[in-house]
């Protein structure tokens, strides 16, 4: 068909607006949009993050230990989750603290031998913590130990007590 033959109202689509579908310019106004929110949603998530406090959840220093009566006279008791001894004598209670003063290895109470052991260099201690050998610069901590208002055995970790402080109960 000539150009002469064509009809004269017919508007033929240009070469950047294809019949019936996206021109090129929506397409580049929509890629334009989609890549600005992305960036969009990537910033508020750095700035959610930025913004929100960096905290670090521990576990708590003081915990209770159980009622008294818990404890045989004459025992040690290891409190795993606290990593805790707590060593009952005829005069009372203290708690003393399983976490080796060379490097930071959790000992272990040896009923047979009667001392607490370290298994990573060996250092050793008697159930009050004093040190019998090893290369453990310094006895192991006691910690305050009281009696709560209803009667049970409670330890603060972040309160260091002289050795010869014992509670009567
Ligand atoms: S960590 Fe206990 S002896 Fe080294």
């Amino acid at each position: 068909m000539s150009e002469a033959e064509k009809p004269s109202g017919a508007a033929e689509p240009g070469p950047s607006e294809p019949e019936g579908g996206l021109s090129r310019r929506d397409f580049l106004n929509e890629a334009a949009l989609g890549a600005l929110g992305i960036a969009g949603l990537g910033a508020a998530i750095v700035t959610y993050r930025y913004l929100s406090p960096n905290v670090l959840f521990e576990p708590a220093t003081a915990f209770r230990a159980g009622s008294p009566d818990l404890f045989p006279v004459d025992s040690v008791t290891y409190i795993q989750e606290q990593q805790v001894y707590i060593v009952r004598l005829k005069e009372g209670f203290y708690a003393v603290s399983a976490v080796c003063t060379h490097l930071g290895c959790i000992t272990q109470w040896k009923p047979e031998a009667e001392m607490i052991a370290c298994p990573c260099h060996g250092s050793k201690f008697k159930s009050d913590g004093t040190k019998i050998e090893g290369p453990a610069p310094r006895a192991l901590p006691h910690f305050a130990i009281t009696l709560t208002a209803d009667g049970e055995l409670r330890v603060d970790k972040l309160e260091v007590v002289q050795a010869n402080q014992v509670l009567r109960a």
